[in-house]
């Protein structure tokens, strides 16, 4: 076996910085028993040739082929497990009718065990199929298929934060699902975050619990307050949704006579482990809570066209210290795929940037300094989502895990229009966030053990 359990050849791409990208042009990748890259070795190192000499024709040495590179997995930031079985519905209708008419009713039959697991399964299957190697999951209120959901992440391989969606407060809630009470809230979440705990003695990619009140409009203040203790005792990862739409922004600010960020913030909800989606609306005093206290936000894309009113500006929040990695919200998003959301957000950043009413002058259209850059989204996909849950995951580099995704980019049904393989490999980059599909994606691995590969 040799003193490594993994030796990787090949040509990697990886963040360097929030802006640029670092390509590791056939180097060799040593993966450690405990599934973390021991070493990253470039051709010109002395300890190149003898490390390829001790592992070359081994079974646990894979030389990458011709045309095939390597890439971090992703990191969703924000996906709403149960919603996989409605993605692409009535994606025409607003926020509040569409979580009403649809998402609610759906969420509640997740009370049901066997629908459950199928739907989960099928999620968890696909999300790797994508390349996403780490996910943060809303399940739903019911204590048992939350857990379920972190079971079948486990065993598949997974790494995963999970929650189970608290919503407590009548006013904004159907009987049909909603909390048994605001006790009853409490209690399951406790329960949940020690059943997790458990489990995750046992997984060694992570699997970890998640404070989550769905978002204000669903909770009560007690029960805010409550989770926000919850959090503290357990030092949990938070998750909820923030200022996403003018009417969940609106609601919040009439109920609470101030920002989501600071309402959240009065309980305790704002930590260094809070992921807050979307954010859209982030007043300059919301930004500088969020970079104070270490919240990240999870940038959702695809599903902010549909549901956000707005295009969030990205560029600026960065620039102001925030960690921000991205989401597909499933299924506000309608794709479960990260390399769709990489381009969305390069995509949306631009029409912020240029503006879109024609009809008003350039000068007047747009908001100046807005556009990110392929590279950047691509940060946002990997190392942002690593920065954002303060986890050594998405760079390809000592001292992360081996959390990778090996794209193909010659299969013969899915071939990139490359024509000068040996000329600009940052060109090969581009061309593979831009045009890879689920099928370019041959090996998926997390924690040094291979959990998705398509023939
Ligand atoms: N706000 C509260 N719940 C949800 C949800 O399920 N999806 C989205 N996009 N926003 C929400
Ligand atoms: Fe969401």
């Amino acid at each position: 076996m040799g003193q490594y359990m993994q030796l990787f050849q090949g040509t990697a791409f990886s963040s360097q910085s929030p802006k640029e990208i670092q390509i590791l042009k056939d180097y060799l990748f040593a993966v450690n028993a405990d599934g973390m890259i021991a070493k990253v070795v470039a051709p010109e190192d002395a300890e190149y040739q003898p490390l390829l000499k001790a592992y070359e024709g081994k079974s646990n040495f894979h030389r990458l082929a011709e045309g095939q590179y390597l890439l971090p997995g992703f990191i969703d930031l924000h996906v709403h497990a149960p919603q996989w079985a409605q993605s692409g519905t009535a994606l025409d209708i607003p926020l509040y009718d569409w979580l009403n008419t649809y998402t609610f009713p759906l969420e509640s039959k997740f009370a049901d065990l066997d629908f459950a697991r199928w739907v989960y399964e099928d999620l968890v299957s696909t999300l790797l199929a994508n390349g996403t190697t780490t996910v943060l999951y809303f399940a739903t209120v019911h204590k048992e298929a939350s857990l379920l959901l972190a079971e079948i992440c486990a065993r598949q391989g997974q790494r995963a934060l999970v929650g189970k969606v608290v919503m407590d407060d009548p006013a904004q809630t159907p009987e049909y699902y909603r909390d048994g009470s605001t006790h009853a809230a409490l209690a399951d979440t406790e329960e949940f975050i020690v059943a997790v705990q458990e489990l995750a003695k046992t997984v060694k990619q992570g699997i970890y619990p998640v404070v989550t009140p769905r978002f204000i409009p669903s909770c009560t203040d007690e029960v805010l307050q409550g989770l926000g203790q919850l959090a503290a005792k357990y030092d949990a990862y938070v998750q909820s949704h923030c200022s996403e739409s003018d009417w969940a922004h609106g609601y919040v600010k009439e109920r609470c006579h101030k920002n989501d960020a600071f309402a959240l913030h009065d309980h305790g909800l704002l930590r260094e482990k809070s992921v807050m989606a979307h954010c859209n609306f982030l007043e300059e005093p919301d930004v500088e809570l969020f970079a104070k206290t270490g919240t990240a936000i999870a940038h959702c894309p695809i599903s902010n066209a549909f549901f956000s009113n707005s295009v969030i500006p990205v560029a600026h929040f960065q620039g102001k210290g925030i960690d921000i990695g991205l989401g597909t919200d499933v299924s506000g998003g309608f794709s479960p795929s990260l390399f769709d959301n990489v381009r969305q957000a390069v995509i949306s950043s631009r029409m912020l940037e240029d503006g879109v009413n024609p009809s008003l002058p350039a000068h007047e259209r747009g908001v100046p300094q807005s556009r990110i850059t392929i590279d950047e989204a691509f940060y946002l996909a990997t190392a942002g989502g690593g920065e954002s849950l303060s986890l050594p995951i998405g760079r390809i580099q000592p001292n992360y895990a081996w959390d990778i995704q090996i794209i193909d980019t010659r299969l013969p049904v899915a071939k990139l229009p490359i024509f000068d393989e040996h000329k600009d490999l940052h060109g090969i980059f581009e061309k593979i966030l831009y045009l890879a599909r689920p099928e370019n994606i041959r090996e998926v691995w997390v924690q040094g053990k291979k959990v998705h590969s398509r023939q």
